[in-house]
């Protein structure tokens, strides 16, 4: 199977040029200019488009059981969502129950992933500690091509860890060379402020952003970062929504630290006003977490992608139908948390950041796949068009156009939090593992063609002994050295 390209601008995140692309089988084997079309290769005529890197989500959760039911997006659909919206690639959640080892969990995703149409890697929560827990880590990174682990600061009594597991694990992370990424809420807090409201009578979705403000993300975020900065590791921050987190995360880098933030598209666009329209169901198929903030912090999330404080975006892309949502009728900090977005991503950026001139295409290219790529180590076989490249690309219109709406997406829930939103600049044509698989407006996938791609891990700067050793010391010798790269 072979493709060729033809006549667009190729953009990677350092460069643009005139040039055409030819894949071979799964790889890119040739970009420049007038390349001849080998006998039987497929044309693809890209005259007047944009060709770049297929989009990376780093930040989907499918088919996740999670508070008492089940996502709706299985990894079939959702891969093949995204490849309609040129997203070549996710990063899933392996989330293991408290009391379940991470090796398992592991088992247990990758079966449930057996099914996707489109690439797929994981991260790995640590939803507990212990020496098994531990030992598992190594197993994940050394014969799974597992490079980072999550950590959840909220979500109390459930999957929420406190500060010495962040810290043990935070370690174990640059002990294995792998990149430690939390979610960070003040779980605590957030708790209490739940059931104060609750105490109050305050039982609908517009409690959910007063039981989540911006310090709660913040303080958390500042935690975080505290900590991987006494254990020498690197940081990613997850779903990034607040101008105080921002500015935590600028802080941090402008003394050297290694912390790297991610922005949601949909915090992006979408305030917090959705929670206080009245409609109880349009308030609810909003709830997720971080909430949606004031619109005054949308204007620091564009800036911290544009100036390179925060360095990916993603969707979080967490399906609940109305039903699901319906659990929290009475009570809403039962109402499952979780947006879906995996399908309007690139289009919302390009439309709203370029379009808008907040972002460059480069830029653009950069925030969707290249920087996520080198973070977590699969740069430049993914996220650049380049020779020796995997061939997962998107031939990019910026002059197309296409209302969005839960009517005509292909992800399978029944909202979509962009509803009625116009974009200019789509998604024309996905080229999956040297497969043309989305063109005029159709998918044409298969159930289960989609790869895992291990993610190698950074080299080790320290050996066990010195890290234990150093452990909790604010030495400057242990927080010097890191091998993670600073797009
Ligand atoms: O509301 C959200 N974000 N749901 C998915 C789980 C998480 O926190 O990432
Ligand atoms: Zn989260
Ligand atoms: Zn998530």
């Amino acid at each position: 199977m072979s493709v060729l390209i033809r006549g667009g601008q190729v953009v990677n995140a350092d460069q643009t040029e005139r040039a055409d692309v030819y894949c071979e089988g799964s790889t890119i084997k040739a970009v420049g200019p007038d390349l001849e079309a080998p006998a039987g290769a497929q044309v693809i005529d890209a005259g007047g488009a944009y060709v770049i890197p297929g989009g990376i989500d780093p930040h989907t959760h499918m088919q996740l059981p999670f508070m008492g039911t089940v996502a709706s997006e299985d990894f079939f659909t959702g891969t093949a969502a995204g490849l309609a919206g040129g997203t070549t690639l996710i990063i899933d959640f392996v989330i293991p129950a408290p009391d379940q080892l991470p090796l398992d969990a592991w088992a247990q995703w990758t079966d449930w992933a057996q099914k996707a149409c489109g690439d797929y890697t994981f991260h790995v929560a640590v939803t507990s500690w212990s020496d098994r827990v531990e030992e598992q880590m190594g197993v994940l990174a050394r014969e799974h091509g597992v490079n980072s682990f999550k950590h959840f600061m909220a979500y109390k009594n459930a999957i929420m860890v406190e500060d010495d597991v962040l810290l043990q694990s935070f370690r174990r992370c640059l002990e294995l060379g792998a990149i430690p990424t939390v979610h960070a809420e003040n779980g605590d807090v957030v708790f209490l402020l739940q059931k104060a409201l609750l105490n109050a009578g305050i039982t609908g979705p517009e409690a959910h952003p007063l039981s989540r403000p911006p310090e709660v993300e913040s303080e958390a975020a500042h935690r975080a970062i505290t900590i991987a900065q006494m254990v020498g590791s690197p940081l990613y921050v997850v779903h990034v929504s607040a101008k105080e987190t921002v500015e935590a995360i600028g802080r941090a880098r402008a003394t050297g630290q290694r912390v790297f933030g991610e922005i949601l598209a949909q915090h992006l666009l979408i305030d917090d006003s959705v929670y206080r329209t009245g409609d109880w169901e349009h308030s609810a198929r909003h709830v997720m977490s971080p909430p949606f903030r004031p619109k005054a912090h949308q204007d620091a999330l564009w800036a911290a992608l544009a100036s390179g404080t925060c360095q990916t975006t993603a969707t979080d892309h967490c399906c609940f139908n109305i039903e699901q949502k319906l659990a929290g009728k009475d009570n809403f900090t039962m109402i499952p948390n979780g947006t879906p977005g995996i399908e309007d991503r690139m289009a919302v950026l390009w439309s709203e950041g370029v379009r808008k001139g907040r972002l460059t295409p480069q830029e653009f290219v950069a925030v969707t796949s290249a920087n996520c790529a080198q973070i977590f180590n699969i740069y430049p076989r993914r996220g650049r068009i380049a020779p020796g490249a995997d061939a997962a690309i998107s031939v990019w219109d910026p002059a197309g156009t296409r209302t969005i709406s839960a009517r005509t997406h292909h992800q399978r829930v029944d909202t979509n939090v962009f509803e009625g939103l116009e974009v200019t600049g789509i998604n024309a044509v996905t080229i999956s593992d040297g497969k043309v698989v989305f063109k005029d407006g159709q998918l044409d996938v298969e159930r289960g063609a989609g790869k895992y791609l291990p993610r190698p891990t950074f080299p080790p700067v320290y050996s066990a002994v010195t890290l234990k050793n150093e452990i909790g010391k604010p030495s400057p010798v242990i927080r010097e050295p890191s091998v993670h790269v600073t797009p």
